[in-house]
């Protein structure tokens, strides 16, 4: 009995190390595999609880895959991207597209507009912003979306509901994707609504000219360039859409902000944008809040290039006219699609050619505003109270 209990003894002792170095590397390993997508999920957790001082310096380094979206704790990714990270060099810019879900005919126009190899030649590359599908959505399911995705890789989708007034998520979680994903990958960002309709090639040549003639501010995180609205004051009719109480924002003037139709900005600026949005209160509009009261906070200028935005779709349609017939350069670079989701397309394919220098300046008294009668149907978005001018009655 005592020489079995002996012999036995280092046998048992030998395995129960085996054992314990097995569980040990196992729940290792697991960790690190539920883990690996995301760098700092798990200091993400200590992170919450941190006062919010500290939280600050490191939110911008939260993993893209998971990890807290403002005040959305389970936030999470329905489609994730890689976009950034695949890319086989430094590219010129990311551009980030707000897209309702639904949306998947507009996605097709920027894309037949322009592939994703295209933009790839020109170091560009495309992701559209999506949230969950809504109940109420009809048309179009969460297993076509994954369809979409595979086929095309270019969407992002959070888990929160699309609706417009989450869009402040949504814009967050694309600056933030941006950020992260696309440190030392790309040099600007592009923000734009898949409604919209932009001038590709000129916003390129833009930025290309900027990293020459002003280095500093190209790569600073000071940049936010775009159609800038001036300070208005809220709307406070509860019939309006963009009804603001004086709970959601309690000052008499909004500061000046981006129209989110389109801007640009780079890594550095946005990784500010989002570490700040973190620590201020949420604010539902989301294009003052971001490029106006958080922008605010950090003291950035904005850059103006309101002269490249047409309030309307009309002048865009006459472009396009005009450069098919006469190859008349546009005045305008950016604008609204007019619910006509092939103009992008025919602008696109029109405009091309202007960047092989086959395009004439307008010649005087064939300005846009001579040729073309547009009737402004949507104007720049504007989400105060223009200036009422008093009419004098007679
Ligand atoms: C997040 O904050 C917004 C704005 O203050 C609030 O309306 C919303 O209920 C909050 N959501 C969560 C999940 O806490
Ligand atoms: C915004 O998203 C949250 C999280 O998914 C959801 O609970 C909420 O209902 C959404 N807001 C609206 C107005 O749909």
């Amino acid at each position: 009995m005592r020489m079995r209990g002996r012999r036995l003894l280092p046998i048992v002792l030998s395995l129960l190390i085996i054992i314990l170095l097995c569980i040990s590397y196992f729940s290792n390993h697991l960790h690190e595999s539920s883990s690996s997508s995301s760098s700092s999920e798990e200091s993400d957790e200590f992170l919450v609880h941190l006062p919010d001082g500290e939280s600050e310096a490191t939110t911008v380094a939260n993993g893209p895959q998971a990890g807290p979206l403002l005040n959305l704790t389970d936030f999470a990714y329905l489609l994730p991207s890689n976009v950034c990270r695949s890319a086989d060099k430094e590219l010129l810019a990311v551009l980030i597209v707000t897209s309702y879900g639904g949306h998947d005919s507009l996605r097709a126009a920027h894309r037949q507009a322009i592939p994703q190899s295209k933009l790839a030649e020109m170091g560009l590359q495309r992701i559209f912003l999506l949230a969950a599908l809504p109940k109420r959505e009809r048309f179009l399911t969460q297993a076509q979306l994954v369809s979409e995705q595979t086929r095309f890789g270019d969407l992002l989708q959070g888990n929160f509901i699309e609706d417009y007034r989450n869009l402040s998520y949504k814009h967050v979680m694309g600056l933030r994707w941006a950020a992260t994903e696309c440190e030392r990958r790309a040099k600007f960002i592009i923000k734009l609504d898949d409604d919209i309709i932009y001038d590709v090639f000129h916003l390129r040549r833009y930025l290309e000219s900027l990293e020459v003639s002003q280095p500093t501010l190209a790569t600073s995180n000071t940049l936010l360039a775009g159609y800038v609205l001036d300070a208005k004051p809220p709307i406070r009719l509860r019939a309006n859409k963009w009804f603001v109480t004086r709970q959601e924002y309690p000052h008499a003037l909004y500061p000046a902000y981006l129209s989110g139709w389109l801007y640009i900005t780079n890594v550095p600026t946005a990784a500010r944008l989002v570490a700040e949005a973190e620590r201020l209160p949420i604010f539902w509009i989301d294009d003052t809040w971001l490029t106006g009261v958080v922008r605010q906070q950090l003291g950035i200028p904005l850059k103006r290039h309101n002269d490249w935005f047409s309030p309307n779709s009309e002048n865009l349609d006459c472009c396009v006219r005009d450069l098919k017939m006469h190859n008349f350069e546009c005045e305008y670079s950016v604008g609204p699609n007019g619910a006509d989701a092939k103009l992008l397309i025919e602008f696109l394919h029109n405009v091309e050619k202007c960047y092989f220098d086959e395009c004439i300046k307008r010649p005087p008294g064939k300005s846009l505003k001579q040729t073309c009668v547009a009737a402004v149907k949507h104007p720049v978005p504007e989400h105060g109270v223009a200036q009422v001018k008093a009419l004098k009655l007679r």
